[in-house]
């Protein structure tokens, strides 16, 4: 009985540091804002359309080309399902100890001061290369829970005048 006893203390006591634990993943970190009422009503550039939908005006697609192939096939096939409507990135569902990370102006390309960045500056060729090819500034690898994509040059150009673009020429 007084085994019973303890084993079933020892049960609920791991189950409720498991859910702590959880909770503090979750909380520290939530999962990305995808939903379709917060993205602009109007896209103010192709980059812009691109990063939402993964098409140009004319209804041409940016595909995956490589990485991990379930994170492939996620969402509508645009930067937006991992990295969020407010490019706030976030913890990706199910798999949730994968966090996609800001591609934020300020995170990209901003002052490196706040924010905890651990990557080197970009500029409009390196985030081509982290892009198509999972390469980021400083050489090393971009892990593939990061899709690399194919697209035309044009639209490739463009993503990135997007994602560069300070905030406030917006
Ligand atoms: C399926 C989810 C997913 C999609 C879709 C996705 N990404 Fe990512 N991205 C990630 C993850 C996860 C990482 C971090 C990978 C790692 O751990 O190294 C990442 C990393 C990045 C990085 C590197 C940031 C750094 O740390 O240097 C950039 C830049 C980036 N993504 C841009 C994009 C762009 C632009 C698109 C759309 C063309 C896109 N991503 C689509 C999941 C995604």
């Amino acid at each position: 009985m007084a085994k019973r006893w303890f084993t079933n203390r020892l049960f609920l006591m791991s189950a409720s540091i498991i859910l702590l634990v959880l909770i503090g993943i979750f909380h520290v970190q939530t999962t990305p804002d995808t939903n379709r009422e917060n993205w602009p009503k109007q896209f103010t550039s192709d980059g812009q359309r691109l990063y939402f939908t993964g098409q140009t005006a004319s209804g041409q697609h940016m595909a995956p080309r490589g990485g991990h192939h379930h994170m492939t096939m996620m969402g509508n096939g645009a930067c937006v399902d991992c990295h969020g409507t407010d490019r706030e990135g976030g913890r990706l569902w199910p798999t949730f100890w994968h966090v996609a990370p800001a591609v934020t102006f300020s995170a990209l390309a901003g002052d490196h001061g706040h924010g905890g960045h651990d990557h080197d500056t970009y500029d409009a060729e390196s985030l081509a290369g982290a892009i198509t090819e999972g390469i980021r500034p400083d050489g090393s690898t971009i892990g593939l829970r990061m899709p690399r994509w194919s697209m035309t040059p044009q639209s490739l150009d463009h993503l990135v005048n997007y994602l560069l673009l300070p905030p406030d020429s917006d």
